[in-house]
């Protein structure tokens, strides 16, 4: 499809009032993504495990304008407080998608949005707040277009969400979703996120995730700063032809179940993402102390027991730590006696790879 597809041209009635919730889920990615070109359409491929219960719950109030005006009406609360300073990014949002909701500028919107994880946990809800309310808009061109099939419905809430963070358009379905055009993954997108569309071996079924909790306080790098540090890069071309690479390789490691060669890969992304801040001009280190210690005791603990612990980043300090269901005791045991110490207050999050969005 193309963005103009998504310009709605046979919108039949006008909105009525109302209100709708949808709940929409984080998501964390095994081959990542790291620069953009114009119009948030990705520099190269990424997949990732959505995450089923870190989510955000927005419920989005509407109702028609008494006079249209030529700009957007709304107020943000989270959990229940207004938050002003939230605001300027949603405005750029609907300035960004008002050409595919041509009912914005017709209702005036109340954003009520809580999070499942605490919001000064350091855990990005950019990704499940922009899908939520994605979704939520999604639902107000539904009532005016009852037709609209359930895969178009997917495709433009994760087309939306993209417009708002990048990373948001692969928290729309579960449980691993390719954003990015490939070759060998069929119907891929560079302007959504698609389901994986191939079989998925057992060894990957309610994988787990336990968020390390490093380091709580606000970002160092803003995404939009680090998206363009790969603009001009010196390891630029090369990074994304590896992650084209990678895609191939998951594809073969998700039909095989070889969790070695998973492990490789994940973490290889993850020093990756975290090499290409470091060799940027400006360069950062966002990895914390604990962060590295963290990542040895994985290294020596899975070297001493064979278990398949391994970790990722994102563009932070927290550590997350994928591991099959099946190890799952024995490696909380091991998170709990020896890495909680590292983590800010003992904070940490226990996460399993699931399902995607769901209307409430
Ligand atoms: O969605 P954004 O623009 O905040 O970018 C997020 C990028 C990473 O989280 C670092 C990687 C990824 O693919 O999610």
């Amino acid at each position: 499809m193309t963005a103009e597809e998504f310009i709605p041209f046979n919108l039949k009635s006008t909105v009525k009032n109302g209100e709708i919730k949808w709940a929409s889920p984080s998501n964390i990615a095994l081959v990542k993504y790291w620069g953009k070109k114009e119009h948030q359409i990705p520099e190269n491929q990424s997949i990732s495990f959505t995450l089923s219960d870190c989510k955000t719950i927005t419920k989005l109030k509407y109702e028609a304008k008494t006079k249209t005006t030529n700009s957007f009406d709304f107020q943000v609360y989270l959990d229940g407080e207004r938050k002003p300073d939230f605001e300027p990014k949603i405005e750029v949002f609907f300035n960004r998608i008002q050409q595919y909701f041509p009912f914005l500028k017709t209702l005036k919107f109340t954003i009520e949005t809580e999070n499942t994880f605490p919001h000064s946990s350091g855990i990005a809800s950019s990704a499940s707040g922009m899908s939520a309310l994605a979704l939520c808009l999604m639902s107000i061109e539904k009532q005016l277009n009852p037709e609209i099939t359930e895969s178009y419905f997917n495709k433009k809430a994760s087309f939306i969400a993209r417009l708002g963070s990048g990373s948001a358009c692969r928290s729309i379905q579960g449980d691993l979703v390719v954003w990015g055009a490939h070759n060998e993954i069929e119907n891929s997108s560079d302007l959504y996120g698609v389901k994986y569309p191939y079989q998925v071996h057992d060894n990957f079924k309610n994988y787990q995730d336990t968020i390390l909790l490093v380091d709580k306080g606000e970002k160092q790098v803003s995404s939009t700063v680090g998206h363009n540090l790969m603009h001009g890069h010196p390891f630029a071309k090369q990074r994304f032809k590896q992650a084209n690479n990678n895609i191939s390789e998951i594809k073969n490691i998700l039909k095989s179940g070889d969790l070695k060669a998973f492990i490789a890969l994940v973490e290889s992304e993850a020093l990756t993402l975290h090499a290409m801040m470091m060799t940027s001009m400006p360069y950062f280190i966002l990895m914390k102390p604990n962060t590295l210690e963290i990542i040895n005791k994985i290294w020596s603990f899975r070297k001493a027991t064979n278990l398949n612990i391994c970790f990722t980043l994102d563009a932070g300090a927290n550590v997350h730590i994928l591991y099959p269901e099946k190890e799952k005791e024995q490696i909380l045991e091991f998170i709990k006696t020896q890495l909680v110490a590292y983590c800010q207050n003992g904070h940490y999050i226990c996460d399993t790879v699931g399902l995607g969005a769901k209307k409430m």
